[in-house]
C-alpha cells in the first residue's frame, strides 16, 4: 500500500491573483470580464483562501480601456464564486485613485464594495501612515457588524532603509492589531524581500502580533518563490500566487509550483493539481494571444536584477528612462539613479510605491536636469513637505523644506481631516448620468473617464432601444 500522505498540520493558504495583480503586472490590466467568467466555477473548486479580483488598476482600466462597468464585473464574479472569498486592493484614503478623499466617500466605497461581493479589503498607504488607513478599516468593521461580512487587512509597503528596522515592523504590527484590523499583509511591490530576510521579518512580526500574516511579492528580482519558502517556514499564514501562464516576471510566483513545493509537508495546501492544470490550460491560449499581439512584452518576463541593486521598483526605472529620453538627457541615467536615494531621504525616507515612487522619481530627474537641487519642485513634492500625504517614518530635511515651501507650515494632523464631506456635491454634479448608486463613486474616483464611460453606456443602451423601435418609427440617431 502506498504511504499515507503526511497529515497537514499548518497548511499554507493561497490567494490567487490572476484576476487582478497578475494581469495588472503583465498585460497592463487588460483582461476583460468575459475572459474571466468561463473559468470561475473551476477556480471556485480549488479551495483558495481568496481570489484577488478587484481594485488597484482594474477599476480605471475597465472604464478607460475596456468600456466595462467595474461594479458589474464584481457582481458577475460574485455570482460565479459560490465558495471562495473575493479580495480587493484599496489605496487607503485615496481609495482607488491618486489623491485623498473625504471620509464619507471612503465609507461609501467600502460599503458598496462589500455589498457587491468583496469579502477581504487589503488597504495600504504609500507612507505606511496608519492614520490614512483608519477610515477604511473603521468602515469595514462597521459594515461587518451590519452585514456579517467584510475583513480589513492592512498592507504594509515593504521597503529598505535605516528607519525600517525589525523594531519598526514589530511596532507597526502591534499598532495594526490595536487598530482593529483582521490581518496584516507584507506588500513587497518591488520584489526587494530576499529569502533569509523574509524569514527574519516574518518571525519578528509573528512574535509581535497574533494577527494572521500574508505575504505579497513580485518575481521581478527572481527571488520570490524562495522568499515564500522561507516565509512559510517562518510561519507566514497566506501567500499570493498566480496560475502559471500569468506568473513570474513582474507578476507573482506560480500557484502550481508553490503547491507542489509544500506537498507532503506540514504546509501542504491539499489543492488538486488536476484542477490547477485545468485553470492553467484555460489561461495559456490567452497568454499566447497577448504575447502575439504585444500586450505582453517578453521583457517583463525575465529577471530584473537592477531592482535589487538600486532598490527602485521596475516601473519607476522605466518612467525615469522615458522622462530622460524626452529631455534628450539619457546620459544622466546614473546621476539620477544616485539622486533618487538622496531625494527619498530628504522626503523622510518613504517606501517607493504609488504615488511616492512617481513623486521621488520625478523630483530626482528635475534636480539632476536643473543642475541645482530643488531649484524647481513639483506640486506633489511641495504637498509631501506640507504633510498632505501624511507622516513619513523619518523627518523631512529642514533645509529642503525651507527652500521648497518657505514660510509654510507642515501639518501634523491626519491630512483627510481637512477634507469636508464630498458625497452630496458629487451626487449633484453627476446626477444626469446616475443609473445606480455605485455610479457616484465611479465618478468620484475618475470624473472625466467616468463621464466618457457613462456617455458610452448611454449610447449602447439607446442603440438597443433603436433596434426595438426601428420597425415602427424608422431610424434613430445614436
Ligand atoms: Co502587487
Amino acid at each position: 500500500m502506498a504511504e499515507q500522505t503526511v497529515q497537514a498540520k499548518k497548511p499554507v493558504k493561497i490567494t490567487e491573483t490572476v484576476l487582478r495583480d497578475a494581469h495588472q503586472s503583465l498585460i497592463a490590466t487588460r483582461m476583460p470580464t468575459e475572459l474571466m467568467l468561463p473559468i470561475v466555477s473551476t477556480m471556485d473548486k480549488v479551495g483558495y483562501h481568496s481570489v484577488e479580483c478587484w481594485g488597484g488598476a482594474t477599476f480605471d482600466a475597465s472604464l478607460r480601456f475596456l468600456k466595462e462597468d467595474p461594479w458589474d464585473r464584481l457582481r458577475k464574479l460574485r455570482d460565479g464564486f459560490k465558495n471562495t472569498k473575493l479580495q480587493m486592493l484599496f489605496r487607503g484614503q485615496n481609495i482607488l485613485g491618486y489623491s485623498p478623499y473625504a471620509d464619507d466617500v471612503v465609507f461609501n466605497f467600502v460599503e458598496k464594495s462589500i455589498a457587491n461581493g468583496i469579502d477581504i479589503i487589503r488597504i495600504f498607504d504609500c507612507f505606511n501612515d496608519l492614520r490614512n488607513l483608519k477610515a477604511a478599516v473603521d468602515a469595514t468593521n462597521k459594515i461587518k457588524v451590519l452585514e456579517g461580512r467584510g475583513h480589513a487587512q492592512i498592507a504594509l509597503s515593504y521597503t529598505l532603509g535605516d528607519a525600517y528596522t525589525l523594531d519598526y515592523w514589530m511596532n507597526i504590527a502591534k499598532e495594526i492589531e490595536e487598530m482593529g484590523a483582521d490581518s496584516i499583509c507584507i506588500k513587497d511591490m518591488a520584489g526587494l524581500l530576499v529569502p533569509y530576510k523574509a524569514a527574519e521579518l516574518v518571525s519578528a512580526m509573528k512574535s509581535a502580533t497574533k494577527l494572521p500574516i500574508q505575504l505579497h511579492t513580485h518575481y521581478t528580482s527572481g527571488v520570490a518563490s524562495m522568499t515564500y519558502l522561507k516565509a512559510v517556514e517562518a510561519g507566514v499564514d497566506v501567500i499570493d500566487t498566480a496560475i502559471s501562464p500569468f506568473a513570474m516576471g513582474t507578476s507573482q510566483p506560480a500557484t502550481e509550483v508553490m503547491v507542489e513545493t509544500f506537498r507532503g509537508t506540514e504546509y501542504d495546501t491539499g489543492y488538486d493539481q488536476k484542477l490547477l492544470a485545468e485553470i492553467a490550460d484555460y489561461f495559456r491560449p490567452y497568454r499566447e494571444e497577448c504575447l502575439a499581439n504585444g500586450l505582453m512584452n517578453p521583457k517583463v518576463l525575465g529577471v530584473d536584477i537592477k531592482t535589487l541593486m538600486y532598490q527602485v521598483p521596475g516601473g519607476m526605472l522605466s518612467n525615469m528612462v522615458s522622462q530622460l529620453k524626452e529631455q534628450h538627457a539619457e546620459d544622466k541615467y546614473y546621476d539620477v539613479l544616485e539622486e533618487i536615494p538622496r531625494v527619498r531621504k530628504d522626503l523622510g525616507e518613504p517606501p517607493l510605491v504609488t504615488p511616492s515612487s512617481q513623486i521621488v522619481g520625478t523630483q530626482a530627474v528635475m534636480n539632476v536636469l536643473m543642475g541645482e537641487r530643488y531649484k524647481v519642485a513639483t506640486e506633489q513634492t511641495k504637498d509631501v513637505l506640507r504633510g498632505k500625504y501624511g507622516k513619513t517614518v523619518k523627518p523631512f530635511n529642514p533645509e529642503v523644506v525651507q527652500k521648497v515651501i518657505p514660510g509654510e507650515e507642515t501639518i501634523t494632523y491626519r491630512p483627510a481631516d481637512d477634507i469636508p464631506p464630498q458625497m452630496e456635491t458629487l451626487e449633484k454634479e453627476m446626477a444626469e448620468w446616475k443609473q445606480q448608486d455605485e455610479d457616484v463613486l465611479t465618478y468620484a474616483l475618475f470624473p472625466q473617464v467616468a463621464v466618457d464611460f457613462f456617455k458610452y453606456r448611454q449610447a449602447q443602451q439607446e442603440k438597443v432601444d433603436m433596434t426595438v423601435s426601428d420597425t415602427k418609427n424608422g431610424a434613430y440617431p445614436v
